[in-house]
């Protein structure tokens, strides 16, 4: 029998690349546990939707007996949890969602693997729980310093401090529970499927809709951009080889100033699109409070144990970006229901 793998937040951004990967080898059943928050689309797994190894459970990690429900059908040998609220702006605005998805949801999860081990022993040694954290668990670095595994954690946002203590209960889990856990903490992804609130999908749709792009601060914040197709395979990667309790940090190996990513975006659109002075529109807004100012991540570990690096770099990952939201209306127009058009009144009507 193959692998049995269960992603949470599967339908989501990053999670449905990963489902879709998965769900294309013989030898793996994946289930995909999601609640279908405004973030959480099937539409992302049309192509794999009708697979014989996919199925997709609706449910909640704020809900310990949903958890329970499905380890107790689906009897996983694998993990990967990446349910959560994912944006910092929207953290800002209900942080106390985020402690609600993000810190109680990973506890959840946490108890509902305990008792599943407990109750079938069998599986512990092969069992693993692969926790998706972020970079920005470790708050902003200065100069030309990077982010490791031993950086010390400095979180600025709800979002970012939700994500911090889901990291240190995953840890805590392990060492009072001997649960089997991996962390990732890897920098900012793109790619197609995002939905359309974080940058780089929010500056593609607003370039070709020609409206303003609105630029927090002066532009200088620098991120690291992770295609998002990489950060799967190194998900992958971890859990098939990484140490067991171990964090490992995923990078792009691309840092770059917000105002050159916004840059590069309105020259692709103008490009392929035909859109013309897309640069015009770039419109400074007032700055995003307790902005970090640089994330810059160090995967030296990640490819020295595991031999995992980035294969894309972000000028082709930016392309195939944007010709993926150009050939994907249908996707678009989905997404952009009238939740999405309160979000934006609710983000940009005063900045
Ligand atoms: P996303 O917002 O696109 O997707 C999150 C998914 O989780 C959605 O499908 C949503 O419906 C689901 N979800 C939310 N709350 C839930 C709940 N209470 N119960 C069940 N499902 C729930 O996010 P993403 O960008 O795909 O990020 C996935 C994970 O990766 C998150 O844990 C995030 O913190 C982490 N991460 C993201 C990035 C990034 O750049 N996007 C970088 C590092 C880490
Ligand atoms: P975002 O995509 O929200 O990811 P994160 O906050 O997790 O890094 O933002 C990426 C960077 O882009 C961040 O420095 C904030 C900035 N930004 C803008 O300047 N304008 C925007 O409209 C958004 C959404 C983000």
């Amino acid at each position: 029998m193959g692998k049995r793998v269960l992603v949470t937040g599967g339908a989501g951004f990053i999670g449905s690349a990963l489902v879709r990967q998965l769900a294309a080898k013989q030898d793996v059943e994946v289930c995909n546990f999601d609640n279908l928050s405004y973030a959480g689309n099937l539409h992302n797994l049309a192509s794999i939707a009708n697979n014989s190894n996919y199925q997709f459970v609706r449910g909640d990690v704020r809900v310990l007996q949903d958890i329970q429900n499905v380890y107790e059908s689906f009897k996983p040998d694998v993990v990967f949890h990446l349910a959560a609220e994912s944006h910092v702006d929207r953290s800002l605005h209900t942080p106390i969602s985020f402690v609600e998805s993000n810190v109680l949801g990973t506890a959840n999860m946490l108890e509902a693997t305990r008792a599943f081990l407990d109750n079938h022993t069998a599986t512990r040694d092969s069992f693993r729980f692969v926790h998706v954290s972020t970079d920005e668990v470790f708050g902003s670095i200065a100069g030309e310093a990077m982010f490791d595994e031993q950086t010390a954690y400095h979180p600025n946002s709800p979002y970012s401090a939700s994500k911090a203590g889901a990291d240190h209960l995953v840890r805590a889990w392990a060492t009072s529970f001997g649960l089997p856990v991996l962390i990732t903490n890897s920098s900012n992804n793109y790619g197609p499927c995002q939905f359309p609130e974080k940058l780089i999908p929010l500056m593609i749709l607003n370039c070709l809709e020609e409206k303003q792009l609105p630029i927090y601060g002066n532009g200088e914040n620098v991120r690291d951009w992770l295609y998002v197709d990489d950060n799967v395979a190194a998900l992958q990667e971890i859990a098939a080889h990484g140490k067991l309790g171990e964090s490992y940090l995923v990078g792009g190996d691309s840092p770059l100033k917000n105002l050159q990513v916004v840059e590069m975006i309105c020259d692709l659109v103008s490009e392929i699109s035909d859109t013309p002075n897309a640069r015009s529109r770039i419109t400074f807004v007032s700055d995003r409070p307790g902005h970090d100012y640089r994330n810059a991540i160090n995967f030296e570990k990640l490819s020295t144990e595991l031999g995992w690096k980035p294969s894309e770099d972000f000028a082709s990952g930016l392309r195939k970006t944007v010709e993926w939201y150009l050939n994907n209306q249908a996707w678009v127009d989905a997404v952009r229901d009238g939740s999405y058009r309160d979000w934006l009144n609710l983000n940009y009507h005063q900045r």
